[in-house]
């Protein structure tokens, strides 16, 4: 253990700036309330949880879950071109594709191997690809791992990335963006970004973790109206979906070309047909159950309304997503654990994944938040703050 001691000088330093990170054990399944492990099991109300429609524990999902396993037991075993497509992974792309408006779909086994696969193969050495300066980290490494120069752009500047589209001369170029950006819970500008695509011949890449389900009539996320001015669609599948994975869907060659190249399709283990199910039964609930997408959107907009008259500063959030920005990591993590002696579990988000002097507790409310739980969570922020 002692060949590790340069680990610890560095973990050390991360503690003493406020910085270092640590595992918390939920003993309960995931819903508005959750149990804790330790030395003293206590409830929480959880605010930071991506199971934006509360489908984690739906009856329904349970039931599919349960079905499959019994009818194809849990794992595929293999990888997809090797033995592990299953019925279950090419009924739920062939869904997705219609779902999408796009001619084919892919499943992949999470956001960040979907990011890496697209960025990391589908941009050619020639090419540029445009990045939100507040992409995920997948779409970051994606870019970085791909042969395409990449360079940022900032989304309150839509003339800069103009300006980018005009002086930067490429075979093709790719535009990514977030619809609902993860840690501000702002929108792109879509309509912007489509005329830019249609002005510069650009690609336009729309990453919707957090707006899939959520969002758009038929919770088809940000793009529902535009879909076929967007050219490909990732949807990961760990959020409002409450199950793991994701989807690509786009034009067929894009999708030949990963199922030929991706190294992160081609050199893993296929999902299990088991959450197969699981996100199947969910494109069915999105349809039978639109009141979830409404109670959240309810609860999102009486959330910010109420922090907003708290004082506190929540930043450019139009959606469930909403930060309070606190600033230094050392203050987030004081706040947050203020919290958690009150009963609430909202975790502290600190650099690299924010911006220094940016940290931040993001709030995330979920369908089933009731208001008066999300009244106790203000008053004891503005108590705070
Ligand atoms: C915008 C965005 N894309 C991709 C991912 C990665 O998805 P996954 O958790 O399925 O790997 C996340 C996860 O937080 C995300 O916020």
């Amino acid at each position: 253990m002692e060949d590790f001691v340069f680990l610890n000088r560095e973990l050390d330093a991360m503690e003493k700036a406020g910085l270092r990170r640590r595992l918390l054990c939920i003993e309960s399944g995931q819903g508005p309330r959750v149990w804790l492990q330790g030395a003293e099991p206590s409830e929480k109300i959880l605010f930071c949880s991506n199971n934006y429609l509360n489908l984690a524990g739906h009856p329904k999902i349970k039931e599919a879950v349960i079905n499959a396993v019994r009818e194809y037991g849990y794992g595929a075993c293999s990888s997809r071109l090797i033995s592990g497509t299953m019925e279950p992974h090419v009924a739920l792309e062939k869904r997705f594709s219609a779902f999408f408006q796009k001619e084919s779909a892919l499943l992949f086994n999470s956001g960040w191997a979907a990011n890496e696969a697209l960025l990391g193969t589908i941009p050619q050495k020639d090419d540029l690809v445009l990045l939100d300066r507040f992409d995920h980290a997948s779409i970051l490494d994606g870019a970085m791992a791909g042969r395409a120069r990449f360079k940022r752009y900032r989304r309150d500047d839509p003339d800069y990335l103009d300006t980018l589209l005009s002086e930067n001369q490429a075979a093709q170029t790719f535009i990514v963006t977030e619809s609902i950006f993860s840690m501000d819970g702002d929108t792109a500008n879509l309509s912007n970004l489509i005329e830019l695509k249609h002005r510069h011949g650009a690609i336009l890449v729309v990453d919707e973790a957090h707006a899939v389900g959520c969002i758009g009539s038929q919770g088809k996320g940000l793009a529902e109206n535009v879909l076929d001015q967007i050219d490909i669609i990732v949807a990961p599948l760990g959020k409002a979906f409450a199950a793991t994975g994701a989807v690509i869907a786009a034009p067929q060659a894009v999708i030949d070309y990963l199922i030929n190249k991706a190294r992160p399709f081609i050199y893993t283990t296929a999902p299990s047909p088991v959450n197969c199910a699981a996100v199947d039964v969910v494109l069915d609930i999105l349809q039978e159950e639109p009141q979830r997408r409404m109670r959240l959107q309810d609860n999102a907009e009486y959330l910010r309304s109420q922090l907003a008259s708290a004082g506190a500063d929540i930043g450019r959030s139009t959606t469930h997503i909403v930060p309070l920005i606190l600033g230094e990591a050392q203050k987030a993590m004081d706040v947050s654990q203020a919290l958690f002696k009150q009963g609430f579990l909202v975790s502290a988000i600190r650099p690299p994944t924010v911006p220094p002097g940016s940290s931040r507790l993001r709030i995330s409310v979920q369908a089933d938040h009731t208001t008066e739980q999300i009244d106790r969570l203000c008053q004891a922020i503005q108590t705070l703050l």
